[in-house]
């Protein structure tokens, strides 16, 4: 057990207002659902310690994404089919029970190696679960999976369930396809979709929606180069269990953001949320008795051509706003650069709009959680030039950082709109009306509080700028 499990005061990095654990360990979102009114979410914990070991499910509440409640853990590992691990699954109403399928996992010392079953749980309050009896329900992989097969996604089409696992083989991430009439006994469809060799070995956290007229998968591709949670836009075929993909791209920019999962909710939304952190990523967080949050809910629809999926934050967030700042039509250039001085903080939402000429040719945008002497900084900008939208945290803080990068046209070829989330130890960011984002914690020094406008070329229009100090949940 950790030593330094018990939460510190003075912490510097717990977010203000993003979902957190109490305190240990968190990663995926799990069982996403509205539950008799009520926003669910589930997500892999270990409450004992800040390491991903023997994973629980925690739980926690919310009327309206915004404020959450932490409720008793939902699933302990205490069976011979979970004992090392309830590890990530989903939710469905059915017909009011509240049930979940997730994955044991089992450290089988015969082949010396992890190996995953599918289970299920139920509850009828929403907070008291039971395991199913005759667990697991899915006892062993196809031959088209292998021992690396979970993360079961369920959903009802017509009178049927469907579930999709994640899996892989041969060096080609597939996800399954699961059919059933009760939730309990399981029939294997087929391969829904796999890999074309490019898009990784395993595919964890496989999830498969609707979305206008089209179906999208989305997985969390294990040994895809520079892409760590991708999506996929088509056409689904319920008779053979196909799905067959025409577009992909990626969910987010930045180096945080995974095993992100959606649900549908009562206003017809789809709604996602992913783990803002990373595999492998160094946590400063650990020494205060947690690690890891989730990104703020977003909402899915599909660009006016199909192509693509844009995501933006929910507009329930609006709750959140404080003290506001308001100006216009600034000509960016050295002497209005500082029009900020007066505003300090760690936690804003910022709506930047920007017009820009053919010819300006210029890095432009905000510096965030700058120090007095500006040796830390986190910069959110857009190269004019070659039309990307950047989040540069190279001297954010304590952990080494990076620029990160997307292609991001302007739109109506001049305008350009940047909507920040800044929390205690992430910034989130949206280009265009969430066409793009970018993800990332950063750790910042608690004094460097500081926030500028910068521009490497006078005149660059600034049409609008609103910014707003953001309440903390907690
Ligand atoms: C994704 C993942 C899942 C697994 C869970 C274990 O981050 O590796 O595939 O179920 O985390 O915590």
């Amino acid at each position: 057990m950790n030593e330094k499990y018990s939460v510190q005061k003075n912490d510097p990095y717990r977010l203000a207002y993003h979902m957190m654990p109490p305190k240990g360990w968190m990663n995926d979102p799990n069982g996403l659902i509205q539950f008799k009114g009520v926003y669910h979410m589930f997500y892999q914990y270990h409450p004992y310690s800040t390491e991903p070991v023997l994973m629980h499910w925690g739980h926690a509440v919310s009327s309206d994404l915004v404020y959450w409640k932490h409720m008793p853990i939902a699933l302990t590992p205490d069976q011979f089919y979970d004992k090392d691990g309830c590890w990530s699954g989903s939710a469905v109403d059915n017909d009011g029970v509240l049930t979940l399928m997730y994955s044991g996992n089992i450290m089988d010392s015969e082949i010396n190696r992890h190996r995953q079953v599918q289970c299920i749980a139920t509850s009828v309050d929403g907070v008291n679960f039971n395991k199913y009896s005759k667990n697991p329900v899915i006892l062993a992989a196809p031959s088209d999976g292998s021992y690396d097969f979970r993360d079961p996604k369920v959903w009802k089409y017509g009178d049927m369930w469907y579930a999709i696992v994640g899996s892989g083989k041969d060096g080609i991430g597939k996800a399954l396809l699961y059919r059933s009439s009760n939730l309990l006994e399981w029939h294997y469809v087929g391969v829904l979709a796999q890999s074309d060799g490019s898009k990784g070995s395993m595919w964890e956290c496989p999830d498969l929606f609707p979305l206008g007229d089209k179906y999208v998968l989305i997985v969390s591709p294990i040994g895809m180069e520079g892409h760590k949670n991708i999506y996929m836009i088509g056409e689904m075929n319920y008779e053979d269990g196909k799905f067959t993909p025409q577009y992909w791209g990626d969910l987010d920019y930045g180096p945080h953001f995974y095993a992100a999962q959606t649900f549908s909710d009562d206003q017809g939304r789809r709604i996602l949320f992913a783990w803002m952190s990373m595999w492998g990523h160094p946590n400063p967080t650990k020494s205060d008795g947690w690690a890891g949050c989730m990104t703020l809910p977003r909402v899915l629809t599909l660009s006016p051509d199909g192509s693509k999926v844009k995501a933006q934050p929910v507009p329930e967030l609006k709750k959140l706003r404080q003290k506001h700042f308001c100006a216009n039509n600034i000509a960016l250039g050295e002497e209005k650069n500082n029009i900020l001085n007066d505003i300090k903080g760690e936690c804003f939402e910022i709506l930047a709009e920007y017009q820009i000429s053919e010819q300006d040719s210029a890095e432009f945008g905000i510096k965030l959680r700058c120090s007095v002497d500006r040796n830390q900084e986190t910069v959110v900008g857009y190269r004019s030039d070659s039309r990307q939208l950047f989040v540069d945290t190279r001297k954010s803080g304590i952990v080494e950082g990076d620029r990160y990068v997307c292609d991001l046209e302007l739109i109506e070829g001049k305008f350009l709109k940047i909507h920040i989330f800044l929390d205690r130890s992430s910034v989130e960011v949206f280009g265009n009306e969430g066409e793009v984002s970018i993800s990332s914690r950063i750790f910042p020094d608690p004094t460097s509080i500081n926030i500028e406008l910068f521009t490497t070329k006078n005149g660059i229009m600034l049409t609008s700028l609103n910014i707003w100090e953001l309440a903390s949940i907690w």
